[in-house]
């Protein structure tokens, strides 16, 4: 069996994978919290590999504060980084394939269509210019990779934009949320159980069939997040009011039209990618208080 170890195994990333795996012949999962595999240190790392013969690597490991960042640059650096970086070459010395998470964090103001995979990057904060920086060691470094680019990850458990809103709701709290920022809401468990299928088709099939590179992966259509939490509320049990604002009224600098082009992703593992407004349905189906 080969082992694929995920790291950052405690995120909302990472608790989804462990929730989506299905265990079956061909792989044995290693789910690796901080505190039991820091990524900043190369020489965990390694010592990690060797005494499990890795074979996969799905990095779910990061600094993930946007606000922070600009005041922890380089701790957001050593962690999206280098830190990369080291699981890169390390990928590549003992022959492992690479997953790596990234971000629409990397693409600028740019307003109008689809980033595709390959279009110009031109980050707006610390934390998207650190995650373009881990792009681009991972793709200097390792041999075999897939660099994932993910955005406005949400679930029914955890702290994210789907249970604040049902926090504030659950308050009666009135919701102003900016409606000029366009994205694609995705549910983690969806992203999960895709990252789970490609891994196994990978495992099954030829490596030269699923070239290494940049993919995109969100949910189907597309959201201001005025429209989110609208329709978030709108499931609710309790409703509340959302009343829609614009970003310039709140200083957010976020890309106005962070919507990422699948295609590549869909043609190359043939994996059928679930509507936002289905999976919001069955993510507030899951939270319902039995
Ligand atoms: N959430 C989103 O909306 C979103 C959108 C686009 C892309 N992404 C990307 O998706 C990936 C997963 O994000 P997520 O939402 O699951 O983030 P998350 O919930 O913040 O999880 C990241 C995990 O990494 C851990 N970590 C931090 N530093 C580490 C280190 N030095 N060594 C090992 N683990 C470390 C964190 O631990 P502590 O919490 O204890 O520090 C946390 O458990 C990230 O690459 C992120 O950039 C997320």
């Amino acid at each position: 069996m080969s082992v694929v170890l995920v790291t950052g195994s405690e995120g909302q990333l990472g608790v989804a994978l462990q929730a989506t795996f299905k265990a079956g012949p061909l792989f044995a999962p290693l789910f690796c919290s901080k505190f039991m595999l820091d990524i900043t240190d190369a020489g965990q790392i390694e010592a990690c590999i060797k005494a499990h013969a890795v074979r996969y690597i799905i990095n779910c490991a990061a600094y993930t504060n946007v606000q922070w960042a600009e005041q922890e640059a380089a701790t957001c650096f050593k962690v999206n980084s280098l830190a990369a970086g080291y699981l890169a070459a390390l990928a590549a010395k003992y022959g492992i394939v690479l997953f790596h998470i990234s971000t629409d964090y990397v693409f600028g103001l740019t307003k109008g269509r689809p980033f595709n995979p390959n279009d110009p990057t031109d980050p707006l904060n610390q934390y998207g210019q650190s995650k373009l920086v881990g792009e681009q060691m991972v793709a200097a470094r390792a041999t075999h990779f897939y660099i994932i680019r993910t955005a406005w990850l949400y679930g029914e458990k955890g702290r994210n934009f789907f249970t604040k809103m049902v926090a504030l709701a659950q308050k009666g709290d009135v919701i102003q949320m900016v409606d000029d920022q366009i994205g694609s809401p995705t549910y983690v468990y969806d992203l999960a159980t895709a990252i789970w299928e490609v891994v196994e088709k990978i495992a099954k099939n030829n490596l030269t069939d699923y070239p290494s590179g940049i993919y995109h992966y969100t949910n189907e259509g597309v959201a201001s997040w005025y429209d989110f939490a609208y329709a978030i509320a709108a499931a609710l049990p309790n409703r509340c009011a959302v009343i829609p604002r614009s970003s310039a009224a709140v200083g957010l600098k976020r890309p106005y039209y962070s919507v990422l082009n699948k295609s590549s992703f869909r043609s190359v593992f043939q994996i059928k990618i679930p509507h936002w407004q289905d999976s919001l349905a069955l993510c507030v189906k899951r939270w319902q208080p039995q």
